[in-house]
């Protein structure tokens, strides 16, 4: 389903282009692609315009590097086009809230596989943070003169959206060829080459870019612009004019990034009296079944660790997670952000009293599960919010041989999980996230490879699907029968997840730049 359109009752609250700069392989697309999820995540609404993507559509993805010589006055003129049939699109996006992007190509990818909530309950609903839901257009491309920028900037400015460029510099060769290896040389573009003349012929792309690189500075645009540079992945950042609640929040977002090879762990905490008795909430104690597995923890992470030598463990301050990381002899910290989604004045009950007592609530979660908040509790909207600071911290977090393990909860895992994995806000409460297994994250250029480990100590399944009438206790049912086993998700199409291979998920470009979006601003907000 593509965006939801621009009305009178969903009005955008901030209109903001981010303008990617940089020479080729210096990491734009990357961080476009993590600044959309981030947004989106958020509550946001983000779209990525991959000028790259408009190329390949329309004069074809076989260019060898002569197309980008800019001494060229043809192929200068081509890219020209190029590059503005993608402005326009952003600025369609940003007024009418679709783009070409969602138009279904007869043979290419369809519009967006996510569907985003259309129905808010303006109750229950919260907030995507200061100021509402913003819309965010991300603009990747090299844009790498002056000329081109001043273009981009009047252009928007003229249609009343916000501008701040985002360029990325990068003079570590060592860094740059790494990255021509991992993504550009199986990026469309190179399909059937031999790998080393790809190699050759991207060097020479760049090197025709840096004939006419202008980097960005602040005279540019009457001296009015604001941007962020970011040098040689982090190093340095240079802040300028920047102001504004989603300006301020991207430059943090992009100041905590980096891109070392690192791996993190998560798992619920051990089954827990209260997931035995069907109740939600409350803070009760692990069951005998709980403790084994916690006892059998440790011995499942040394087992799998890759080049790790350190760990820390994250619980929240609930017992049922310290009491789960209790055999685990590595560094331990409890956060407040890790507990438990509030669920208010339903706190301690099973789902049938739940469905008994406030049976419009039930029907009013079950409709609108992300943005329905429990009488005196949260909402996974505000759960969301709640755990940015997480996120930030795993983001910052930059030693390959020193790993975060959380031990958290079910719809507290789940929001992470969807952060890294790319869900939409809609599936994001519905992910199996089951008692007893671990789940291992290597985020990698593009994606996340994902695998699960899981021990032979059953558990209930505490998962409530979409529509479901509420579980009965009894019979409980189990774990698959797996004994230390790897088992891990294949969840490209879905929330449900059991495979026995390591899965990659990550999306094909065009896929990615259609899909980041999200529910918009409630009207009725609660912030
Ligand atoms: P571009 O869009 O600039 O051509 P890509 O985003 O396709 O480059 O390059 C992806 C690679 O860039 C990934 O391997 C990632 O690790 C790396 N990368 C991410 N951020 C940066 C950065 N700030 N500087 C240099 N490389 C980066
Ligand atoms: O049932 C375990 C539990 O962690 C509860 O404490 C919590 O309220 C619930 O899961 C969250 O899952 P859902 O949002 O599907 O009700
Ligand atoms: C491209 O065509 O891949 C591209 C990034 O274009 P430009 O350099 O014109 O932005």
């Amino acid at each position: 389903m593509p965006t939801l359109p621009i009305t009178k009752e969903n009005p955008p609250t901030a209109k903001l282009a981010c303008v990617m700069v940089g020479l080729p392989a210096r990491g734009k697309t990357y961080v476009a692609r993590k600044v959309a999820r981030y947004l989106a995540w958020l509550g946001h609404h983000s779209r990525i315009f991959n000028v790259g993507n408009y190329r390949r559509e329309t004069v074809g993805a076989k260019q060898k590097h002569e197309f980008f010589d800019p001494k060229n006055p043809k192929f200068a003129k081509r890219r020209m086009e190029v590059a503005m049939t993608a402005l326009e699109d952003m600025l369609n996006w940003f007024e009418h809230g679709c783009s070409s992007l969602d138009i279904p190509k007869p043979n290419g990818p369809q519009s967006p596989s996510t569907h985003w909530p259309t129905t808010v309950n303006g109750k229950n609903a919260g907030g995507a943070g200061a100021g509402g839901a913003g819309w965010v257009g991300i603009y990747d491309a090299t844009n790498s003169t002056k000329e081109r920028r001043k273009v981009i900037y009047d252009a928007c400015v003229a249609k009343g959206i916000q501008v701040m460029f985002v360029e990325s510099i990068c003079d570590k060769q060592d860094i740059i060829l790494a990255n021509v290896k991992e993504v550009k040389i199986s990026s469309p573009d190179y399909v059937g080459w031999d790998p080393e003349k790809a190699v050759e012929d991207f060097m020479t792309r760049i090197a025709h870019y840096e004939s006419a690189y202008q980097c960005l500075g602040p005279e540019e645009c009457d001296g009015k612009i604001p941007y962020v540079k970011l040098i040689n992945v982090g190093d340095q950042v240079i802040v300028n004019k920047v102001r504004g609640y989603l300006q301020s929040r991207i430059v943090y977002f992009l100041m905590n990034l980096n891109i070392t090879p690192r791996s993190f762990y998560f798992s619920r905490h051990g089954e827990s009296v209260y997931n035995l008795q069907g109740k939600i909430g409350g803070d009760s104690d692990i069951s005998p079944r709980g403790e084994a597995f916690a006892k059998r923890l440790p011995g499942l992470i040394k087992d799998n660790l890759g080049v790790e030598t350190r760990l820390t463990v994250w619980t929240s301050t609930l017992k049922r997670t310290r009491q789960t990381a209790a055999f685990m002899e590595w560094p331990q910290v409890q956060w407040k952000q890790l507990d438990e989604l509030d669920s208010g004045v339903c706190d301690g009950m099973t789902y049938e009293e739940i469905e008994v007592r406030f049976p419009n609530d039930y029907l009013e979660r079950d409709e609108d599960k992300y943005n329905y908040r429990y009488h005196g509790g949260e909402s996974y909207r505000d759960l969301v919010q709640r755990l940015e600071p997480i996120i930030l911290e795993l983001e910052r977090h930059h030693e390959p041989d020193h790993s975060i393990m959380i031990v958290g909860h079910q719809a507290v895992l789940r929001a992470i999980y969807a952060y890294f994995l790319n869900y939409s806000l809609e599936e994001l409460p519905y992910i199996k996230i089951p008692l007893h297994a671990v789940v291992k994250l290597t985020p990698k250029a593009y994606g996340c490879l994902e695998e699960r480990f899981t021990v032979d100590i059953p558990a209930v399944d505490t998962h409530r699907p979409k529509g479901a009438a509420s579980p009965t206790l009894a019979p409980l049912r189990k774990l698959p029968e797996t004994t230390d086993q790897r088992m891990s998700t294949s969840q490209l199409d879905g929330p449900a997840m059991v495979a026995h291979l390591p899965v990659f998920r990550s999306m094909s470009s065009l896929e990615a730049d259609r899909t980041y979006a999200s529910s918009p601003r409630p009207s009725t907000l609660e912030l």
